[in-house]
């Protein structure tokens, strides 16, 4: 017996035994096409655990940080004086890193975490995008991912307070301003955040939103997301055929992999990979806490997000873009990608039959990057409008090209094959079976066109 027989076997075995006394299989997710076993179709589940993984490093950080800007006392474990005046907040990250057994492999997985999250998310997001998931029935999916999106952006902006260095002070208080600046809303969110005014007012209110009412709104929202997956079943590869079929039966069920063991072994496969290569990274390159809160040394610290936020802040240095502009355009944004899926109402998925949409995305996928590299790279300089156009405009208009070129091109070669499968006996092209000629075409492709 080869060792691949044995060891499926023995699995076998083992399952068998499991699921005689669980019956796991009556109660987990549903059984998926074997089409899906490829990690584009998962990503959705990757984002899940990289989630898992800054609950529990999150949790693990709760032991030790005290979410407080009096003066620490201790000394942040170093000899008394060093940090004399260094705010608590700041000292218990200081002290995670340097005296905790591990402390700075968990703070450091734990940052680099939600960069990973973040970055998956986008990736999803795309994804669904590119492949038109959000089409009907999974409108509500999709808008519920888009809530998503927000808490998981609120979970990074409240995050970076929470170690309390003067780089994420100044950061806040610009994020905090364009948030104030959101007609009717704002001045609704003003006393939330701000509390009773002072420093710690903001830091309590930050680290609640981050540790309690974030994550339950995400583990809420989390929940609808994956229920609604649970009614649809996964989304079938995209498809320039309108009448393509988008829910499985309980007859295809039956056919399908059964989600326990295989399906959550093979997303576990990854999500192993990812914790692995998560703290290979936070070994090799550890975080160096910036200096704290009020240390006059960093009277000249520059004022930057995390990278996530770069593109927004560099708006608010265009002339003549004021945050209320900024602010403003970021709601346009997000109110397009909770309402796509009403806007784009053909029913093709293909992105070859949708070129508005897929010049729009790849516009600003292409204007997100080159804002956020802008960003990092001229932090608060000033930009004329001039350069804005000559930086910006050509992504745009390439971008049009581009798209233009390829849903020629394709669509040409597409309805050629689309002919050639209507009529297969008659020949390349014959003038009098062409559909132009007046031929009726057969009843599957008719209903395509
Ligand atoms: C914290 C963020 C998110 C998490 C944890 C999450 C999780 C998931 C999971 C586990 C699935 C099942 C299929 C898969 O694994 O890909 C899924 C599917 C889906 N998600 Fe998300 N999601 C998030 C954000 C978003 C966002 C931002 C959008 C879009 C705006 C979105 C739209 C969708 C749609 C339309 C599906 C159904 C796709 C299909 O059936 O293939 N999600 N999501």
């Amino acid at each position: 017996m080869t060792f691949s027989n044995w060891y499926n076997r023995s699995l076998n075995k083992i399952w068998g035994f499991v699921e005689d006394r669980t019956s796991m299989r009556k109660w987990a997710l549903r059984p998926q096409p074997e089409f899906s076993f490829k990690p584009s179709y998962w990503t959705g589940a990757f984002v899940v655990n990289a989630f898992l993984f800054q609950v529990v490093s999150g949790a693990l950080l709760l032991f030790y940080y005290q979410p407080s800007t009096a003066p620490t006392l201790t000394a942040c474990g170093q000899p008394v004086g060093t940090f004399s005046v260094a705010p608590a907040a700041w000292c218990s990250t200081y002290y995670i890193i340097h005296s905790i057994p591990m402390g700075s492999l968990l703070l450091s997985s734990h940052l680099y975490g939600a960069y990973a999250m973040i970055f998956l998310m986008f990736l999803h997001f795309f994804r669904g995008y590119y492949l038109g998931v959000y089409k009907a029935p999974r409108e509500f999916s999709w808008m519920v991912g888009t809530l998503l999106m927000v808490m998981t952006l609120g979970m990074g902006f409240t995050g970076y307070l929470l170690p309390y260095t003067q780089l994420s002070y100044n950061a806040t208080n610009v994020g905090i301003v364009l948030a104030l600046r959101l007609p009717t809303v704002g001045p609704l969110l003003g006393p939330f955040i701000l509390a009773d005014g002072t420093s710690q007012g903001l830091l309590s209110r930050m680290f609640d939103a981050h540790v309690l009412l974030i994550p339950l709104a995400l583990g809420g929202l989390l929940y609808a997301h994956i229920a609604l997956f649970e009614s649809h079943g996964i989304a079938p590869p995209a498809s320039s055929d309108p009448t393509q079929r988008r829910r499985f039966t309980e007859r295809e069920d039956k056919k399908s992999v059964p989600f326990m063991p295989h399906i959550f072994f093979y997303i576990t496969k990854w999500g192993l990979l990812y914790v692995g290569v998560l703290l290979g990274i936070a070994a090799l390159w550890p975080w160096s806490l910036p200096t704290y809160v009020g240390n006059l040394a960093a009277a000249g610290v520059v004022t930057e997000p995390d990278w996530y936020f770069l593109w927004l802040f560099k708006l608010v240095d265009f002339q003549g873009v004021t945050p209320v502009i900024a602010v403003g355009l970021s709601n346009v944004l997000l109110v397009y990608v909770l309402l796509l899926p009403f806007l784009d109402r053909s029913k093709r998925t293909h992105p070859r039959d949708r070129p508005l949409f897929i010049w729009l995305a790849t516009s600003l996928l292409a204007f997100f990057v080159m804002m956020t590299v802008w960003g990092g790279e001229t932090p608060g300089v000033q930009i004329t409008p001039p350069s804005v156009a000559i930086t910006l405009g050509p992504i745009f208009v390439v971008n049009g090209l581009v798209v233009a070129l390829f849903h020629w091109r394709y669509r040409r070669s597409y309805e050629r094959r689309l002919a050639a499968r209507m009529f297969p006996y008659a020949g390349p092209f014959p003038a009098a079976h062409s559909p132009a000629a007046g031929a009726t075409p057969a009843p599957e492709v008719a209903s395509r066109e």
